[in-house]
């Protein structure tokens, strides 16, 4: 059929993949069928602090930059991910103990490095806080920038990455605030409050990290709110896991599930794309972190494709 990336882009809108530059220069298949399906593309995990700054001041982009020139070759989009986390951190920034100042100080360096002085130009969009509340609570999440800078920690960060690179789209990125809920309405309300103190915010990621038949009735609705506030919003990491063994039933919500992201993203006039969080089931982090569950992306474990992508194609 056509590949995905064609469709999406006679819709006005992209379909990503979360790539590793290890599988990358390792599986052929693999390889094939991020060039030939995925119009953008978005770092699984080299582009989080551990990889980028193993040392204090010491940066490393040489796996990233496996994904940069793969993206350049097959005209790919580069989403950058991820600035502020509280996982994937280098132990000498977790462990570190640093007081507002200094800390402050290191967000900067790093932001002047990564988002402007390496990345300017080659990476369009970056999701600048990741993870910000509490699951299932509309509190912020502590973390080692919070405990330290307090909650303006999210603001500075934009505003830091703006100065680094005025051309790229900064996003919020989090999960489980994909149909209305107390995380969703928090966000929704420092949404709205960032944009009023006039920080560089233009887009919310929405992960969609989902289980089969989960997908909420209200996320087209839900992601409305946030362009009716100006911002673009994203479907950031889109799997639909499922218990293993998978039955055929099974397979076949989650290719209503899949349908039904994208459908939801047509849908709303300002979101910009779906991005799925990898290539093949074997690739996948559902199984080594949800035990019992897998199966969750539209290419099986020998690349082959599922009804997922056929619903994918067809939802475009
Ligand atoms: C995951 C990766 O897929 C794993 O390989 C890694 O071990 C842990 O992180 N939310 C995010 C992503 O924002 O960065 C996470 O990626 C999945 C959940």
């Amino acid at each position: 059929g056509v590949p995905l990336r064609d469709l999406a882009a006679e819709r006005g809108i992209r379909i990503g993949a979360a790539a590793n530059p290890y599988l990358l220069e390792r599986e052929p298949d693999y390889r094939a069928l991020l060039a030939e399906q995925y119009g953008s593309m978005t770092a699984e995990n080299v582009m989080k602090w551990d990889s980028l700054q193993p040392e204090r001041g010491v940066y490393d982009f040489s796996t990233a930059d496996v994904l940069t020139a793969f993206a350049d070759e097959h005209d790919q989009q580069m989403r950058g991910h991820t600035v502020l986390w509280h996982n994937q951190n280098p132990e000498w920034l977790d462990q570190g103990e640093f007081g507002p100042e200094e800390l402050r100080s290191i967000m900067r360096d790093h932001i002047d490095t990564v988002v402007g002085e390496h990345f300017a130009g080659r990476v369009y969009a970056w999701d600048v806080i990741n993870e910000p509340f509490r699951d299932g609570s509309g509190e912020l999440r502590p973390n080692l920038w919070l405990n330290t800078l307090g909650r303006g920690y999210i603001a500075e960060a934009l505003h830091m990455a703006h100065e680094a690179d005025p051309d790229a789209r900064l996003y919020i990125n989090d999960f489980n605030i994909e149909g209305r809920n107390p995380k969703s309405d928090a966000l929704y309300d420092l949404a709205e409050s960032l944009l009023e103190e006039g920080a560089p915010l233009h887009g919310i990621g929405f992960q969609g990290h989902f289980h089969a038949g989960g997908v909420p009735e209200d996320m087209a609705e839900n992601m409305r709110r946030f362009t009716d506030l100006g911002l673009e919003v994203t479907v950031t990491e889109l799997d639909v896991s499922i218990k293993m063994p998978a039955s055929a039933e099974e397979l076949r919500t989650q290719a209503r599930d899949y349908r039904a992201v994208v459908e939801n993203c047509l849908e709303v006039g300002g979101c910009t794309g779906v991005t799925v969080w990898g290539i093949g089931d074997a690739d996948s982090w559902i199984p080594s972190w949800f035990p019992g569950r897998g199966a969750a992306l539209p290419f099986d474990e020998d690349y082959a494709p599922k009804p997922a992508y056929g619903s994918l194609q067809e939802a475009l």
